[in-house]
């Protein structure tokens, strides 16, 4: 099964086998022929979105797709709603609907490629917001013991791009996701960069004082869509390297050399890094190794310049080209971000394997 255009660094994939579910009782029927041994006995991957994986090649696995549907009102109070969203909703979709409802929380997470049910995998995050900010629960399938389970926030154990579901992979798949989300218009988030400053521009447009989470929600669309390349247009995977995080001594000695590095101080002396930047001073925005080039508006977002063609190997070389070249410049070690998938299905961990 080609699965070249179910992945948005659109890389050429063919997997064994792929079985998408519409509903979780798919799900138990399936394991239960998997165990009998009916089903041929290959690995278990879960593909969602594919909006943050590097395929290989060939997978030898059998892929599952949850495709599960509905945005459900479980409850809601003067102040606040509870809903519970079906895996396979589209993200972006998700945070217009609630925003259109007078339901705020998710605006800030606009325009983030990928499906609703990976979206607490890497604890999505953007301009000041993460996911865990608004999320209850988590309904999961633990693969490895075929038993369902109601995940807390605390359950999920969020990091910066970082969850239980991300450490341990091909462990569970996530069915659904339920969020509690406000609603006071004057409640907004908008210290970001430019967010507060075009969010206001949109207001003003519409003859109100003060922004709204649709203003700001709006103002995050412009932004993104003007530094962020569209996967359908240009196929990417969105941030390709984490911000790294190093010493607030080894900062200060960089500052030195290079005055205008972008950093910010976080708890314990420790700092971290726009990888944007360091990539761009390395020289390398609109570099890398063809066809993988990184994004002319944005350095951390890699693109692929032979959509259906290019393969994860040409992935490997422009990230070791790029890593390499930041690291002999600044000292700095970068760090891939999207999900590294290799051939048995299983994830490759190491920076060093690729
Ligand atoms: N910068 C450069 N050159 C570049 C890119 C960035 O100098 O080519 C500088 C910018 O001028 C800015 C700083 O780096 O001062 C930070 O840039 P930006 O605001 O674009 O954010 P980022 O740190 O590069 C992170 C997330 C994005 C998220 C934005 C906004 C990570 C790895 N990435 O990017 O997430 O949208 O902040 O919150 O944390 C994603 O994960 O796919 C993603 C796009």
């Amino acid at each position: 099964v080609d699965l070249s255009h179910d992945n948005t660094m659109a890389l050429a994939c063919v997997a064994d086998a792929v079985i998408a579910l519409t509903d979780e009782a798919q799900l138990d029927a399936f394991m239960a022929s998997h165990a009998k041994g009916t089903e041929p006995n290959l690995p278990l991957f879960v593909l969602s979105g594919g909006s943050n994986v590097l395929l290989p090649a060939q997978l030898k696995a059998i892929v599952l797709q949850p495709q599960m549907r509905g945005i459900n009102l479980i409850m809601q109070t003067d102040d606040y709603v509870d809903i519970e969203v079906m895996a396979g909703e589209n993200w972006h979709d998700l945070v217009v609907y609630t925003v259109n409802q007078g339901w705020y929380g998710l605006e800030n997470l606009a325009l983030i490629p990928g499906l609703t049910g990976a979206a607490p995998v890497q604890n999505i995050g953007a301009y000041g917001v993460q996911l865990e900010d608004c999320l209850e629960y988590v309904r999961a399938y633990h693969l490895p013991t075929k038993t369902w389970h109601h995940l807390t926030t605390v359950d999920c154990q969020f990091g910066y791009r970082d969850s239980i579901f991300k450490r341990a992979p091909n462990t569970w798949l996530i069915s659904c996701v339920g969020f509690k989300l406000h609603t006071d218009p004057n409640k907004i988030l908008a210290s970001y960069g430019d967010v507060q400053t075009v969010a206001q521009r949109y207001a003003k447009e519409q003859g109100r004082q003060q922004a709204t989470p649709a203003d700001v929600m709006q103002a995050i669309i412009s932004i993104r869509q003007q530094k962020l390349p569209d996967p359908k247009q240009l196929p990417n995977c969105g941030s390709f390297f984490q911000n790294p995080i190093i010493s607030q001594k080894q900062f200060m000695s960089l500052q030195v050399t290079y005055p205008a590095i972008v950093g910010y101080p976080m708890p314990n002396a420790i700092v971290k890094v726009a990888a944007g930047w360091l990539i761009e001073q390395a020289g390398l925005k609109g570099g890398g190794i063809a066809p993988i080039m990184t994004h002319q508006q944005q350095a951390l977002v890699l693109t692929n310049h032979t959509p259906y063609q290019a393969t994860q190997d040409d992935v490997a070389s422009a990230q070791r080209h790029i890593a390499d070249a930041v690291y002999e410049k600044f000292g700095v070690q970068l760090s891939r971000e999207p999900v590294w998938v290799n051939s048995d299905g299983s994830i490759g961990h190491d920076e060093h394997v690729v």
